[in-house]
Parts: structure tokens; sequence; C-alpha cells
């Protein structure tokens, strides 16, 4: 039975409830309009454990830039809720949009270093955004297993980060990308595109191919490996924000030659539509 709750205090009582009763707390936070990313995200909480699993649908304003796509940004909550009845989700926990900050709220959690490059280049505040609104889930939480997916690898690192530099009595866990049977990523944003703008879409995935296979063979020059994931996207996108090529705990970039498991991020437009993406490079 899948319980829907809009209060944080009901969201507190469930959750209580689960460690009371010697249960397993399983926490997936998204954004809604869920897909079969998000529901992986369900199931590897199961797997690690939670004999319970709370997922939270909030499209969090702290995260979006002025020029974002806040207001159009897909909200599917009838939808949403079926698809957690089917996954077997315990909770869903959908706060009204004023819900979550209280009037006067003015209080931000950041993490430094690891969000100035990449995304937190290209979307100021975009971070602490994130990490605020995990911040309060967590406390909404508690103690709890929280799984978070890799297609975000920037937002995972830098929330696996918060977590442990905070001393939050949280799991964190990075579940791989989940994609489409042709490679895509899957993404809540990827219902912005045409049919035509889908196909184009796939540079992305063929360019991150081409840096898989030239890596298996032997190459190891950062912008060699980036040079080749661009030229696969530039042709089929409107612009690039960035395709980059870092140390994949870190993200710092390599002076030249890859040292260590790398890892591609990539950011690109098609239309309006911004698409993120990125594979690990040397991971066995
Ligand atoms: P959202 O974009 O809804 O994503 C929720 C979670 O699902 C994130 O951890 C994201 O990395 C993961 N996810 C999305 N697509 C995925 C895919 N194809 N494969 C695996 N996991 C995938 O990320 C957010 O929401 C927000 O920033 C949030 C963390 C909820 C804070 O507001």
């Amino acid at each position: 039975m899948t319980k829907v709750v809009h209060e944080k205090s009901e969201l507190r009582a469930a959750c209580d409830a689960v460690r009371a009763s010697g249960g397993r707390l399983g926490l997936v936070p998204t954004m809604g309009a869920l897909h079969d990313g998000h529901l992986a995200l369900v199931a590897e909480a199961r797997r690690r454990g939670a004999t319970h699993v709370a997922l939270t649908i909030f499209v969090n304003p702290l995260q979006f830039g002025p020029n974002e796509d806040f207001d159009r940004y897909p909200r599917t909550l009838e939808a949403d809720v079926a698809r957690c009845r089917d996954a077997g989700v315990d909770l869903v926990f959908a706060p009204p949009r004023d819900g979550m900050y209280p009037p006067g709220f003015q209080s931000e959690v950041q993490v430094t270093k690891l969000t100035t490059r990449l995304e937190g280049a290209f979307r100021p505040g975009h971070f602490t955004g994130v990490t605020t609104v995990v911040a309060k889930l967590f406390m909404l939480a508690g103690p709890c297993v929280a799984c978070f997916g890799r297609k975000d690898y920037q937002q995972w690192k830098v929330i696996e980060r918060m977590a442990r530099d905070l001393d939050m009595p949280i799991d964190v866990v990075g579940m791989p990308t989940v994609r489409e049977s042709d490679g895509l990523a899957m993404s809540s944003r990827n219902r912005y595109l045409s049919t035509e703008e889908r196909e184009r879409a796939l540079g992305i995935a063929r360019g991150l191919r081409a840096a898989h296979a030239a890596y298996g063979a032997g190459e190891r020059d950062a912008a060699t490996i980036a040079e080749m994931v661009r030229s696969e996207i530039a042709p089929r996108f409107d612009s690039i924000d960035y395709v980059d090529v870092a140390d994949a705990d870190t993200l710092e970039p390599f002076p030249s030659a890859i040292e260590g498991r790398a890892v591609i991020t990539v950011a690109a437009k098609i239309g309006k539509t911004r698409l993120i993406d990125n594979t690990v490079l040397g991971e066995d």
C-alpha cells in the first residue's frame, strides 16, 4: 500500500515509525515526472536493505535559475503516484509549492569546491538549492539509505560530500544511469524533445561510446578524448555548455594525461532543452 502525504510532519512521523518498528528506511528524492531511472533508485534502496521506501516529489524553486524551466517543468503527480504504487513505494511525500520553505526562510547549505566547475559554473546557485533542499529532506527523514542517480554525476558527488562533511546519518548511494534502448539517458526533460530532436540527442551517447572505445584502445590524452566527444555532439546540438574530462572523485581536470578513473561530463542544448550525461572511464 502506497501512502501519500503532503505535510513535512507526516513525512517525519512515518519515517520515525519505520525505524521504531525495527525497519530500515530508503529515501528517494525526486522532482517527479517519474521514469524508469527514478524507479531503479527505489529498487536499489531495497537491494541495499531498505524495508520501507519513501519517495519525495518536489520541484524545488531554489535550484532553478531565473531563465530556467521551473514554470514549465512537468508536474504529473497522479501518474507519478500510480507508478509508485506499481513499484511498491511505501510512502510518497509531495508537499505543495509553498510547503517546503517557511515564511522568512534564509538559511542555506553549500558545498564549496566541488560545485565550482561544470554544472556549478553554468547554473550559478543551482547546487546550493539542491543541497539545501536535500539537507532538509535528510533532516525530515532521519537515518536512512538515500539513493541518487549517477546521471547527475556532480550532484551525487556533492550530496555525498555534504553528508560526510556535516555528519548526516545518511548512507548516500549512487545508482548507475538508466538508459533507453538506443542509449539516451532517461530524463524528465526528454519529454520536451520532438521526434527529430530526440534523434539528434543521441549524439551524446554516440560521443560517450566513442570515448570508451578510444580509452579501451589505449588513448589517455584528456583533450583528445574530450574533442572526440565534442565532434559527435557539435553537429547535432544547437549549443554545447561543456564537454569535460575530470578525475572521477574530485572532479578536478587533468593537466594532460588521464590518471586513475576519469569522468566525462557533458551538457548541451537542443532548442531550449538542456541535456546532461556522463560516463566513467576506467571502472571495472
Ligand atoms: P530529479 O531530476 O527528479 O532526479 C531524481 C533522482 O533520479 C536523482 O538522483 C537523479 O540523478 C536520478 N535520475 C534521473 N534520471 C536518471 C537515470 N536516467 N538513471 C538513474 N538515475 C536517474 O535530481 C533531482 O531530481 C533533484 O535535484 C533533487 C535531488 C530531487 C533535489 O531537488
